[in-house]
């Protein structure tokens, strides 16, 4: 009977050693320890037994009960540890895994230009102003010194937005009786001066980004839509130093202290005298970058500011050429494509 008890022991230690699962276990478990299990039966034997017998069979099967119920114990808390452990592997998710391409952007070319003009002027001094971009006649031309008949205007390729003024524009005087209301797109920021000088008290040193529209294909150096960067100072004794001294130290704080820059005569309608501003670049070649000059008379009186009393300069350059020279693109409408990588590479 003994041998029966210690086979039966071990019979259900070797089960409960080859569970694998919690769920296998919890049959083994009533299988083992339950009614129908050997230790079980091996009990309901006991009342055949002798006195003495009977203790020490019972007292076997209850020691060999309580052994198996430990394994059964042990085993399932070490199944439930590695369940745990299972899932937690399982469930696992790679934060720091980067599939394929980086997927943060930024900013544009010409907005990383033109915040960064931004930057060099507000160092200098310089506060930010911004116009219109559908403007009217009277600020894209006239105040800005070039009246209806003046040839300036036909360098600059407007877009009206009034029909009659296309007709008006290529010489039937007939369709010309309103162009005194006529609206266009601006064809630069220098209308922004005007605005500037009638609302804003000299001194002025303020600079107008914007953008701006010309009837031109888009070529490698040319866009129908673009950007420029106005500049404005008006306040007493200002010359012309004053003004190739601003070119000078914004182009150093642009570019870099080994550019340098230099003024070329020119001619405006809105500046006298007036000039083309170019810079050097480290190797010696120079690029032109735009125009300036000191702020003609009948500019200042049309922003509503005395001549006598008033002076400054202005300039005016283009923010697409900037950010081309800066990364040295070829085609000014890769800039524009989308193509992601070409744009991705800045
Ligand atoms: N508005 C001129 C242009 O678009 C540039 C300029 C601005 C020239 C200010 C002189 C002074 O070509």
């Amino acid at each position: 009977m003994i041998e029966e008890v210690r086979g039966a022991l071990d019979e259900a230690l070797k089960k409960v050693a080859g569970v694998v699962t919690l769920d296998e276990l919890r049959v083994v478990d009533s299988e083992v320890l339950g009614k129908r299990g050997a230790l079980a039966q091996a009990k309901t034997k006991l009342g055949a037994l002798a006195i003495d017998d009977r203790k020490t069979i019972g007292q076997a099967i209850n020691e060999a009960m309580g052994v198996v119920s430990e394994a059964v114990e042990v085993r399932r808390s070490a199944l439930a540890h590695d369940e745990v452990n299972a899932r937690i592997v399982g469930e696992r998710i790679d934060l720091t895994e980067v599939l394929g391409r980086p997927t943060r952007g930024h900013p544009h070319l010409v907005t990383q230009a033109w915040d960064r003009l931004e930057d060099v002027f507000m160092g200098l001094g310089f506060q930010i102003a911004e116009g219109p971009e559908v403007e009217t006649d009277f600020y894209n031309f006239e105040a800005l010194n070039m009246p209806r008949s003046h040839p300036a205007r036909s360098g600059f390729d407007t877009l009206f937005t009034d029909y009659r003024q296309v007709i008006a524009n290529a010489g039937d005087e007939s369709a010309d009786a309103d162009h005194e209301s006529s609206v266009l797109l601006r064809t630069h920021t220098s209308p922004v001066q005007i605005r500037v000088m009638q609302s804003v008290e000299p001194p002025i040193y303020m600079i107008m980004p914007g953008r701006v529209f010309r009837r031109d294909t888009p070529d490698a150096t040319h866009m129908p839509v673009f950007h420029q960067i106005e500049g404005l100072v008006i306040d007493r004794n200002i010359t012309m130093a004053h003004l190739a001294g601003t070119i000078s130290a914004f182009t150093k704080a642009f570019f870099g202290g080994d550019f340098t820059s230099r003024l070329r005569p020119n001619y405006f309608p809105f500046t006298e005298p007036s000039a083309e501003f170019d810079i050097q670049r480290p190797d010696g070649t120079w690029i032109e970058l735009g125009g300036c000059g000191m702020v003609h008379p009948n500019v200042l009186r049309a922003g509503g500011l005395d001549p006598e009393e008033w002076s400054g300069f202005a300039f005016g350059f283009g923010i697409d050429r900037m950010a081309r020279e800066r990364h040295g693109i070829d085609d000014i409408r890769d800039m524009y494509s989308n193509d992601i990588r070409f744009i991705e590479q800045f």
